[in-house]
């Protein structure tokens, strides 16, 4: 009921980590590949190991949660390792995140897995906020543009962007525009909305320490903001370019709500973190559950078609 098409993969699920959560070790990674998530996504990789920013970094809120990780993983080869040791032809996709600190390191790092016996997808992660001094690449339309024109005069995989939310019809249209050139597999959206603050009465501080308490915010609170622009660009991206609804999911409703309004696969981050991988299997139960409630044999007699009031 729940099977879902991703190029040439049948995924038993829709459902699957978003990267930062739940995928920094082997030992994770295996936790999800033993789960019912239908497809797993690495730590976004840098060319080196890196600490990351300091504690608390990640908080649980109310309706969600506050991150400034600051890039925390084990370093381009460590990931390269895993995904290429992995023989997961017919089985779950896996998705290489890559976040490059400079351009030449992502140049660096997709020439690497262009060189490699990597067969899976790769993900490029434009859309860190949490990086002191750094802005978000996918917010500089202009530098999008180059990387991409770059990056596909020599890359052949897979591959696919991580974005942003945007919040301005023209921004959609913008980037959908610069999008639409490119071979791009897919597009992930979205990335939590950067630089939230979320203050704690009692203590008159921060919740998390790196960059004064600045964060990206995601669960709940994030969820019409994703929704937004799974389908902002469900509407205006070539069809063969997926879509990849990340943000605000933690019922099988919210994963109904991002397929109906055009996502292919629904990653689960903030869930994740508070609930670990038994949740993959919660939430396949839900939406299946609603979807033999609604009379739906499969995802296909729902996706992409939000109807206007
Ligand atoms: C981090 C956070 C992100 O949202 C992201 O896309 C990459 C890295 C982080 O803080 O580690």
């Amino acid at each position: 009921m729940l099977n879902t098409q991703f190029l040439n993969y049948t995924l038993t699920s829709p459902i699957m980590n978003a990267s930062g959560v739940h995928c920094t070790t082997t030992e994770e990674l295996q936790n999800l590949a033993d789960s019912a998530a239908g497809a797993i996504v690495t730590k976004s990789a840098t060319k080196h190991f890196r600490v990351g920013n300091p504690h608390p970094r990640y908080a649980d809120l109310p309706l969600g949660s506050i991150n400034s990780t600051g890039l925390a993983n084990n370093g381009f080869d460590y990931y390269l390792d895993y995904v290429s040791s992995n023989n997961l032809e017919g089985a779950k996709p896996l998705f290489f995140s890559v976040a490059g600190m400079t351009f030449e390191e992502n140049l660096y790092m997709l020439n690497k897995i262009q060189a490699s016996s990597f067969t899976g997808i790769t993900e490029l992660n434009l859309s860190c906020p949490n990086l002191p001094g750094k802005p978000q690449i996918a917010y500089d339309f202009p530098l999008t543009e180059q990387i991409l024109t770059k990056i596909f005069s020599f890359f052949t995989k897979p591959l696919g962007v991580k974005l942003p939310p945007y919040f301005d019809l023209v921004h959609f249209d913008q980037m959908a525009k610069i999008l639409n050139q490119f071979p791009l597999a897919f597009i992930n959206s979205i990335n939590s909305i950067g630089n939230g603050l979320y203050v704690d009465t009692a203590t008159e501080t921060t919740v998390i320490k790196p960059k004064d308490g600045f964060g990206g915010i995601g669960g709940a609170y994030v969820k019409p903001t994703a929704l937004a622009n799974v389908n902002g660009f469900y509407q205006r991206l070539n069809p063969q370019i997926k879509i990849i609804g990340t943000g605000g999911v933690n019922s099988g409703q919210d994963v109904f709500e991002h397929l109906l309004c055009g996502a292919q696969i629904v990653q689960v981050g903030t869930a994740l973190h508070r609930e670990g991988p038994q949740i993959f299997s919660r939430l396949a139960n839900e939406l299946a559950d609603l979807m033999e409630q609604k009379g739906y044999q499969s995802i296909e007699d729902f996706r992409g078609k939000i109807k206007t009031s």
